[in-house]
């Protein structure tokens, strides 16, 4: 309604079947089907070819997620890297936060099952001014006005999902809360009083207020337990949390047992994160911290920041 860009889609139920198959038969492989309610996260299928796009076009009409998949939404498929774009905002003015990515599947290579967030960096190197400039213009404030403009105050953060498609932002997803592990290294970036900026987003008076950035790289590292996103074992005694002096360790899935020692409660365990000049420099203090830390079956990704290294060095 606000001509945000994002890909071409439309919506289709079991009574206009017919028509979701010559829409597909308009877009190139591979096709995008997505459940129009909620499905814990599993609702979206990305499949190769027109055959298979059409069968699970009709599986999904036909409840394979329930009433979730009642209506499924045929989208473009976009091609780019992600980044994560956190804008706060009063319903009128809007603070835009550090910009982050997420490494979200469990292998590296972006491999094998997806979890809650394997780790972030910020800033990205491909947002540079140009980039964030057609994100603003682009993307937030239609946002921002398209809400006021259908009598929505909206007083918080909104998380943008972004693709960079060739220099082009376009919106993957919005999300009405910050993105997890993403904080973990946007709130080191964060200069200005965090408390501040949300009382004032409250009240309406964000215009008055500045968010300063921390020009430095921050990047967050998650460890979590052996066999996390699957079955995994919990209460595992985790050691050398007192040894670590250059990062800062944000517990997730911990708790302190009966004599007090802090041990595993949780799939994702620990989120170690740490500022340096740049990407590899901030990845090395957090490898360097985690190889501190230990637990039974610990385990986390060592390629965190990679592909956004082979960017900055093309
Ligand atoms: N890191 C993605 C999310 O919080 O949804």
């Amino acid at each position: 309604r606000h001509n945000i860009p994002t890909a071409r889609y439309r919506s289709f139920t079991a009574d206009n079947i017919e028509e979701g198959y010559r829409f597909l038969e308009e877009l190139k492989p591979p096709y995008v089907l997505k459940a129009d309610g909620l499905a814990a996260g599993k609702g979206v299928l990305i499949l190769p070819t027109i055959e298979e796009a059409r069968e699970s076009l009709k599986e999904m009409l036909s409840g394979m997620f329930g009433a979730s998949s009642a209506t499924v939404v045929i989208e473009e498929f976009l091609s780019g890297i992600e980044c994560s774009v956190f804008v706060l905002t009063d319903g009128n003015d809007y603070r835009v936060l550090p910009v982050a990515k997420d490494y979200k599947r469990i292998g590296e290579g972006d491999t094998g099952l997806n979890t809650g967030g394997m780790g972030a960096v910020s800033p990205v190197p491909f947002a540079d001014d140009s980039f964030m400039e057609k994100v603003r213009t682009r993307i937030i404030e239609p946002t921002v006005k398209g809400l006021a403009s259908e009598g929505i105050t909206y007083r918080g953060f909104i998380f943008l999902g972004l693709i960079n498609v060739e220099g082009e932002p376009m919106v993957i997803e919005y999300n009405v809360r910050m993105g997890d592990p993403e904080t973990e290294a946007v709130m080191l970036r964060i200069d200005s009083d965090l408390v501040e900026l949300m009382q004032a987003a409250a009240r309406g008076n964000l215009g008055d207020l500045e968010l300063r950035q921390d020009p430095r790289t921050a990047v967050t590292v998650m460890m979590v337990s052996g066999g996390y996103p699957g079955s995994y074992e919990k209460g595992k005694l985790i050691s050398g949390l007192d040894k670590v002096t250059q990062s800062t360790v944000f517990h997730a899935g911990t708790k302190r047992d009966a004599e007090g020692n802090v041990v595993t409660s949780g799939g994702r365990v620990l989120s170690v994160s740490s500022y340096g000049d740049s990407i590899a420099d901030a990845l090395a203090n957090s490898y360097a911290s985690i190889a501190l830390i230990d637990f039974d079956g610990r385990y986390f990704r060592r390629d965190i920041g990679r592909d956004l290294m082979v960017l900055q060095q093309k």
